[in-house]
């Protein structure tokens, strides 16, 4: 089976987030499982580093313009197991950022999309490897899926070849005008109700959903949620129209890349038989960096984009409270909206021996509040997967979140009679029921054998890729039984 990632984000050469990370490790696992997957990416600024070998022919994208003809670059980088393509074309991809600059979303990201996806379909041309399935994800990808159909005209039973979408996010939908529209090539047709036209506008995520073969999003409570008008980001109906198509597959995590025995950024080994020992040492590093005492208190630990998505805003709100009530200490890593990052800095300010900030991305800092904390924090309005959690859990962190998404697949809750819960799961982002449960955790913590024996049962949670690789491999199969 051949399969064609089609993507704006790989991880480690270009990411902003979950989806990159995603990208750079699912094919590992669908590899070792027997498919022949590649990946495709645009050559953004980031990657022009990296050893590639530029193939001959060039890609067109609607032949009228020179600016839109890309060429094909392979990576050659033995230490990446999976052959990644990436998209040349520095009009549009040797750029700042991957979506937007300092001065916000660049304005031509419908055309960037189109670019992608069309490459994506001629890819083979050029290429000499003729993918089975093209797995597009998210809205920079999604026009991949109607290129396809274009290409193979709508009415042929007989498809030579399939496609699947994978959401990560449903917040993010490619929104644009009827002219952006326009410039994509695609069949007039296709701007409809039941295509890329959603009130009014063009929404690639849409366009993508409606003519996708297969949909898959990364959890499967995620699955269900967003087929409502609480999680649908108004785009329920149409999800729920291909509902019969529409599948969760929980994302898993690199094994190798987050193993707290092995891991080099962390000041000292956790062992799964004697966690307490490394996680003490790893703490007193940790508590030194932030100028904060070495205490006998639980360590709260947060790692996140501080976006209304991840609901820090709450715990920001309840903090001041929390920590009038709780001998506790907190320590947060992360970087979004202004007024949290001021906020927060403010908060370390006014309890500088209770609250550590760092407003910032630093993979091993991230890496070191895992391995120091004994909980770690997400209270997510919604979450499609998570990944945060799951690193979190690896490195011995007991989760405390809300019941939404990929937190409800992935955390066991605790409950007064549970003797298998693996985290805390309270039911939505409000200061109140986090704060019950930020308290009910210090107790908890208080009772080492009852703390100990639930610190275990996280660490211990299945998490691999392998599993999602063969749900991965079955939705493969029943877009395309050829295969
Ligand atoms: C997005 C989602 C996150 C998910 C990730 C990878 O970043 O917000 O929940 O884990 O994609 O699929």
């Amino acid at each position: 089976m051949k399969v064609l990632f089609v993507s704006p984000e790989i991880s480690p050469f270009a990411r902003t987030g979950g989806l990159g990370e995603v990208v750079g490790s699912l094919p590992l696992a669908l590899k070792k499982a027997g498919v022949d997957v590649r990946v495709l990416c645009p050559l953004h600024r980031c990657c022009k580093d990296l050893p590639v070998r530029i193939l001959e022919s060039e890609i067109a994208f609607r032949k009228e313009s020179k600016l839109k003809c890309s060429k094909i670059g392979v990576l050659e980088d033995h230490k990446f197991p999976v052959p990644v393509y990436f998209l040349v074309n520095d009009h549009f991809f040797d750029r700042e950022g991957i979506y937007a600059d300092e001065n916000g979303n660049y304005s031509d990201n419908s055309l960037r999309a189109f670019v992608l996806s069309q490459a994506a379909i001629e890819l083979e041309k050029v290429a000499e490897w003729i993918p089975d399935i093209f797995h597009a994800h998210d809205w920079m990808a999604a026009p991949t899926c109607a290129y396809l159909n274009a290409k193979q005209g709508e009415v042929t039973k007989l498809k030579a070849q399939g496609s699947l979408l994978t959401i990560h996010n449903l917040e993010h939908q490619g929104i644009f005008t009827h002219k952006d529209f326009l410039a994509s090539g695609l069949p007039h047709t296709y701007w409809s109700m039941d295509g890329f036209e959603h009130h009014g506008n063009l929404n690639l995520l849409k366009g993508g959903i409606q003519h996708a073969d297969k949909i898959s999003t990364v959890s499967p409570t995620y699955a269900k949620e967003i087929r409502t008008v609480e999680h649908g980001h108004k785009l329920e109906e149409c999800l729920r129209f291909r509902g019969a198509d529409l599948v969760g597959i929980l994302n898993g995590i690199d094994a190798d890349a987050w193993n707290p025995t092995t891991d080099t950024s962390i000041p000292h080994p956790i062992e799964l038989s004697a966690p307490s020992q490394g996680k003490k040492k790893c703490k007193q590093s940790l508590v030194k960096e932030f100028d904060l005492p070495f205490s006998n208190a639980p360590l709260f630990g947060v790692v996140s984009r501080l976006h209304h998505q991840k609901g820090l805003d709450v715990l920001l709100l309840a903090l001041p409270k929390i920590l009038k009530e709780a001998n506790a200490t907190f320590v947060i890593l992360g970087s979004g909206a202004d007024d949290q990052e001021k906020g927060y800095l403010e908060l370390a300010k006014a309890f500088p021996r209770n609250v550590g900030v760092r407003i910032g991305f630093d993979d091993a800092l991230a890496r070191r509040i895992f391995a120091s904390s004994d909980f770690f924090l997400m209270p997510s309005r919604f979450e499609p997967c998570g990944l945060a959690q799951q690193y979190a859990m690896r490195y011995g962190s007991v989760p405390i979140a809300t019941k939404t998404g990929g937190l409800t697949d992935t955390i066991r809750p605790r409950t007064d009679r549970s003797k298998k819960h693996t985290g805390y799961l309270f039911d939505q982002a409000d200061g109140l029921l986090l704060i019950s449960a930020i308290k009910q955790a210090c107790k908890d913590w208080q009772d080492k054998k009852f703390y100990a024996a639930m610190q275990s049962r996280t660490m211990q949670i299945s998490c691999s890729w392998e599993l999602a690789a063969q749900k991965y491999i079955q939705l493969y199969g029943w877009i395309f039984p050829k295969s």
